[in-house]
């Protein structure tokens, strides 16, 4: 045998077992988006590098380290997706869609590509759910973004998780805390991990999100930004939380939550899950006030999150789940094996899941194959049978059988399987 080619380092094969849930969930959260009038839209798995340097952040781990980067044919720089907020928003831009009455609320799915360091619950291909709601600066908006993301994971029966919410003020009062953290920073500096030591240059509050324990022991004593909000965004982030408490979500203020990308304003967030180890968020998002203007559009407060699903797979812990079988159609010689190839063809018109035979084998090894696949019923159509002019069908759950005429077969034993 020729050497077998392994699958990319980071990525990972989705088996039919496991498929079955992903569709669940996408479906869920589909109806969930429908109720709060979300559409869905479509973009490109790649963009212009420009699109994420400017959105993301040049300082960003994602635009320093992590982006699947090429020169295409065209002698253009292009990046495959690392999230999905960037694209949307020059979708939105792009396509006008900030002239369309009242605020926009978009959702999307697929896979983005990080170059990371693959551990369980961090991939190199991996597939979010998000969604982005554009032209309103409304803390309701906040709270109604927050409170879809947890309807998705209650209507999936996810249980266990807690919401993490901090404000990263706006651009007039995060210069004062940047102002604060830079100080706190100045004697400790050398304490630090190096990239924290050029992160303290580049974007001080990107150490807050440092994983290396030596440098999140440190922070612990790091002011807090929720003493340098303006009176904006501490009102901001109060209507926020009142919206939340009052239709019962409970939330803990984290200050030190940051966020791994750039353009956030205000409120933050996570949906973090205990059973999840390490990579224990399942949900982020926040607001971004200012980056439909930064990325050339006209001024447009917007909010939004997405979830990584298959960290969502991991909690639900969905593998080994058979697709449902309606029936199974076993057949001995050649013309009955033509007349239920007929039949099967017709009941799978008539919206029945329908397994046949391929091996052409003994009647028995066909019924444990029915068996096998969990086939609620199996039809039997020998050359007895088919010079009766009828088919013998069971029902294997109940171990009771009938015949069925062959003329009209399909109709009565879609009636019956139904
Ligand atoms: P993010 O926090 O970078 O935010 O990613 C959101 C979620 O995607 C994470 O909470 C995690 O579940 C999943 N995720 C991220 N990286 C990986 C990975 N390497 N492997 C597996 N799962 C991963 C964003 O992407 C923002 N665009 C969210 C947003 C939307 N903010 C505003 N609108």
């Amino acid at each position: 045998m020729e050497k077998q080619v392994s699958l990319p380092r980071g990525t990972k094969d989705i088996l039919p077992d496991e498929v079955q849930l992903w569709q669940r969930i996408e479906a869920t959260a589909a109806v969930i988006f429908g109720r709060c009038h979300c559409s869905e839209i479509r973009t490109p798995i790649f963009e212009a590098t420009e699109l994420y340097a400017r959105g993301i952040g040049e300082a960003t781990d994602i635009v320093s380290k992590e982006m699947y980067t090429f020169i295409d044919r065209g002698e253009r720089s292009v990046t495959l997706r690392p999230e999905g907020t960037a694209g949307v928003v020059r979708a939105f831009i792009q396509n006008k869609m900030f002239a369309l009455p009242g605020p926009q609320k978009l959702w999307y799915s697929g896979p983005m590509f990080r170059y990371e360091r693959p551990q369980a619950g961090r991939q190199r291909q991996f597939n979010q759910i998000g969604m982005e709601i554009f032209g309103t600066s409304s803390p309701k908006a906040d709270a109604e973004a927050i409170l879809v993301s947890l309807d998705i994971f209650e209507a999936l029966g996810v249980q266990g998780l807690e919401v993490q919410i901090n404000s990263l003020g706006c651009p007039d009062c995060r210069g004062n805390y940047r102002k604060a953290l830079v100080a706190f920073f100045e004697n400790k500096k050398e304490e630090y991990c190096s990239d924290c030591q050029s992160r303290v240059e580049l974007n001080p509050l990107r150490v807050l999100d440092c994983k290396v324990p030596a440098c999140k022991a440190l922070n612990q004593d790091a002011p807090s930004i929720q003493e340098t909000l303006c009176e904006g965004c501490r009102e901001h982030q109060k209507e926020l939380l009142a919206f939340l408490d009052s239709v019962g979500t409970s939330y803990r203020l984290n200050p030190k939550l940051v966020r791994g990308l750039d353009y956030y304003t205000r409120t933050v967030f996570e949906v973090v899950s205990g059973s999840l180890g390490s990579q224990n968020t399942l949900c982020g998002g926040g607001r971004y006030d200012n980056l439909v203007e930064e990325c050339g559009g006209p001024p447009t407060p917007a909010v939004g999150w997405s979830f990584g699903v298959e960290r969502l797979v991991m909690i639900l812990g969905g593998k080994g789940n058979v697709l449902p079988l309606d029936l199974f159609v076993a057949s001995l010689g050649e013309a009955a094996e033509r007349k239920a190839f007929e039949l099967a063809h017709g009941l799978r018109k008539s919206g029945l899941s329908v397994e046949t035979d391929f091996s052409g084998g003994k009647l028995d090894k066909q019924i444990k194959q029915a068996i096998r696949l969990n086939a609620k019923f199996l039809l039997i159509l020998g050359e007895d049978e088919l010079a009766r002019g009828e088919c013998l069908l069971k029902n294997l759950s109940e171990r009771s059988q009938g015949a069925v005429p062959l003329e009209g077969a399909v109709e009565a034993i879609a009636g019956l399987v139904k």
